[in-house]
C-alpha cells in the first residue's frame, strides 16, 4: 500500500532492501545443508506485546526463518521483554541466561532481545556487560529495524544496540504472523502520555501515537474477510484514541466506524483510562451490534488520596458515575479491573477504601498486583514505602473478597444461555472444550474439538470464582 508519510515509505524501502538480503542467505543456506533457519519467539508482558511478536514473527517469515516453537532447535531466538514489575525482568533475564548454553551446540545461533525492558538504558548496559551473548538489543521503538539489526549481525559479527528512537509516526505494512486464525488483536495506537507515578510505560514505550482510522477500518475488514471472529483493540490508552490523526477522531468514533463493519464477530478494547471513559463512548458500545459487552476499567486504588499520588486524574466517585452509567446502559456488562496494593504511604484506611470499592463495584474479575518499586519513576522515590509483609498480608485480603465476589458473578450466569466462541480442547483438561462468552469469561464444556473457532450456544450447570461449566445446548 502507499505509504503518505515519505520518511516511513523511505524506511519501509529500506527495510525491504534487508528482508530481501536475509531471505537470500536463508535461501543458500536452505539450499546447501537441506535445513531451513528457524526463528522462536519467546513474549513476556501484555498484549501489546504480543502483538509486535506477531510482527517480528511475520518479518521473520517474509526474511525466510520458519516459526518454531521450541528454542533447542531454533536458529534465532528473539526474548520481547516487559518492564511493568521487577519480577517480569528477572524472569527474562534468567530465560535468557539459559539459552546461553544453545550457543554452543549452535554456533549459527543468533540471540536477540526486544521490548520494553531493553528501552531502559540502564538494563542495556547490564546486557551489554553481563549477558555476551546476547547479539543485539533493540526498543520498542525500533521495531521495524528488526530486519537491519538481524541483517548487520550476521553479516559483521558485532553485537549491536539499537539507540532507542523517539517515534512520532507509526510504522505501516509490517506482515503479522497471527498466533490464532479467529482471534486477533490490532494495535491502534501506541505509548502513553499519562505518566501515572507508579508506572515505566510511558518511558519505555513513548508518547501517545494513534494510526490513521483508513487504516485500522481496512485492517479489521480484512481481518473480518479472512474468518476473524473476535478482535481486540489495542493500546495502553486506548480509549484516548485519535490524538494528532489527521481524522480528528476520538475512540468511540472509530468504534462506532468499526461497528458498521458487516459479518459475525466481536470487538474488544484494552485498556481504556477511567479519565477518558466518555459517555459517548458507552452509548456506542450500548448501541453498537459487534462490540462486546465488556469492559477493563483499572482502578488501581479505592482511596482518593492514593489516587491523586498515582496521578490518575479521577477519584473514586467520578469513577462509580462512569460504572453507574455503563451498567445502567449495558446491564450485562462484564467489569474488570486492576488493583495495586502497597503503594507508598498506602494506609491501613486506604486499603480499606480499596476494599470497600470492590464491595461496591463487584467486579467480575480482578487483576492484582503488588506494588514494584521502578527505577526512574516519581513513586519509586516516594517516602513511606510498604513493607513487604503489608503488603502481602493486604493482597491475600483482596484476592479473599473478590473471590467471593467473582463466585457470586459467576454464579448467576449459571443457567443462561450464551453464544461462546470455542477454543477446541481446553490446556488442563483435554477432554472439555473452552471458551469465551461474549463478556470475555471461560467456559468449559463437552464438545468437539473442530468447534474450534467457531460460536456455540452454551449453559452453564456450575461456577467457580473464574470460570463457568456447563454444556452445549440447541441453537
Ligand atoms: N495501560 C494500562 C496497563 C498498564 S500495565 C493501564 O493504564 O491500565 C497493567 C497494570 O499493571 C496496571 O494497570 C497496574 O495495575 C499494574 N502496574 C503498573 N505499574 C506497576 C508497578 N510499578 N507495580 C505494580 N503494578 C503495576
Ligand atoms: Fe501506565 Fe498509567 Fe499509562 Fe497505564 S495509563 S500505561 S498505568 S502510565
Ligand atoms: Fe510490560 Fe511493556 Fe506491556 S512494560 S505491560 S510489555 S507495555
Amino acid at each position: 500500500m502507499e505509504e503518505a508519510n515519505p520518511t516511513r515509505a523511505a524506511e519501509a524501502d529500506e527495510r525491504q532492501t534487508y528482508v530481501l538480503r536475509l531471505r537470500a542467505d536463508n535461501d543458500r543456506h536452505a539450499m546447501e545443508t537441506g535445513r531451513r533457519r528457524r526463528a522462536f519467539f519467546l513474549t513476556f508482558g501484555c498484549q501489546q506485546n504480543e502483538a509486535d511478536s506477531e510482527k517480528l514473527a511475520g518479518m521473520a517469515q517474509q526474511m525466510g526463518y520458519d516459526i518454531t516453537r521450541t528454542p533447542e532447535d531454533a536458529d534465532l531466538i528473539t526474548v520481547n521483554t516487559c518492564a511493568v514489575r521487577e519480577h517480569a525482568e528477572q524472569k527474562a533475564l534468567s530465560t535468557v541466561g539459559q539459552y546461553k548454553h544453545l550457543k554452543a551446540k549452535n554456533p549459527d545461533l543468533v540471540i536477540a532481545m526486544c521490548g520494553c525492558m531493553v528501552s531502559q538504558p540502564h538494563r542495556v548496559e547490564e546486557i551489554k556487560h553481563r549477558y555476551p551473548y546476547v547479539d543485539f538489543v533493540f526498543g520498542t521503538g525500533s521495531l521495524h529495524r528488526f530486519p537491519q539489526l538481524l541483517c548487520e549481525r550476521r553479516e559483521k559479527n558485532k553485537r549491536l544496540y539499537c539507540p532507542e528512537e523517539p517515534s512520532l509516526t507509526v510504522a505501516e505494512g509490517i506482515p503479522v504472523r497471527r498466533e490464532s486464525d479467529y482471534r486477533a488483536w490490532v494495535s491502534i495506537m501506541y505509548g502513553c502520555n499519562n505518566f501515572c507515578s507508579y508506572c515505566i510505560v510511558p518511558y519505555v514505550r513513548g508518547r501517545e501515537r494513534s494510526r490513521e482510522p483508513e487504516r485500522i477500518i481496512e485492517e479489521v475488514r480484512e481481518l473480518v474477510a479472512d474468518g476473524y471472529r473476535d478482535i481486540t483493540l489495542l493500546g495502553q490508552n486506548v480509549n484516548s484514541y485519535g490524538k494528532g490523526t489527521r481524522a480528528g477522531w476520538d475512540f468511540a468514533d472509530l468504534l462506532a466506524a468499526l461497528d458498521r463493519i458487516d459479518g459475525d464477530f466481536r470487538l474488544r478494547f484494552m485498556t481504556s483510562h477511567p479519565k477518558d471513559a466518555s459517555r459517548k463512548l458507552i452509548d456506542v458500545m450500548a448501541s453498537s451490534r459487534h462490540v462486546a459487552h465488556q469492559f477493563h476499567l483499572p482502578l488501581q486504588s479505592g482511596s482518593d488520596a492514593v489516587l491523586a499520588r498515582m496521578n490518575r486524574r479521577y477519584d473514586t466517585a467520578r469513577y462509580l458515575e462512569t460504572l453507574d452509567y455503563l451498567r445502567e446502559k449495558i446491564p450485562d456488562v462484564t467489569v474488570t479491573t486492576d488493583i495495586i496494593v502497597g503503594f507508598p504511604g498506602e494506609t491501613d484506611e486506604d486499603f480499606a477504601g480499596t476494599l470497600a470499592m470492590l464491595e461496591r463495584a463487584r467486579y467480575d474479575m480482578i487483576f492484582s498486583f503488588i506494588y514494584s518499586p521502578r527505577k526512574g519513576t516519581p513513586a519509586a522515590e516516594m517516602a513511606d514505602q510498604v513493607p513487604d509483609e503489608i503488603r502481602h498480608a493486604r493482597f491475600d485480603r483482596l484476592l479473599a473478597l473478590q473471590n467471593r465476589i467473582g463466585l457470586e458473578k459467576n454464579q448467576s450466569l449459571v443457567g443462561v444461555p450464551m453464544r461462546v466462541l470455542c477454543d477446541g480442547p481446553s490446556k488442563n483438561n483435554p477432554a472439555l472444550m473452552s471458551g469465551r462468552t461474549d463478556g470475555n469469561k471461560i467456559a468449559f464444556f463437552e464438545g468437539n474439538p473442530d468447534d474450534a473457532g467457531t460460536y456455540v450456544l452454551f449453559r452453564a450447570n456450575r461456577a467457580d470464582a473464574f470460570a463457568l461449566w456447563g454444556e452445549r445446548i440447541p441453537e
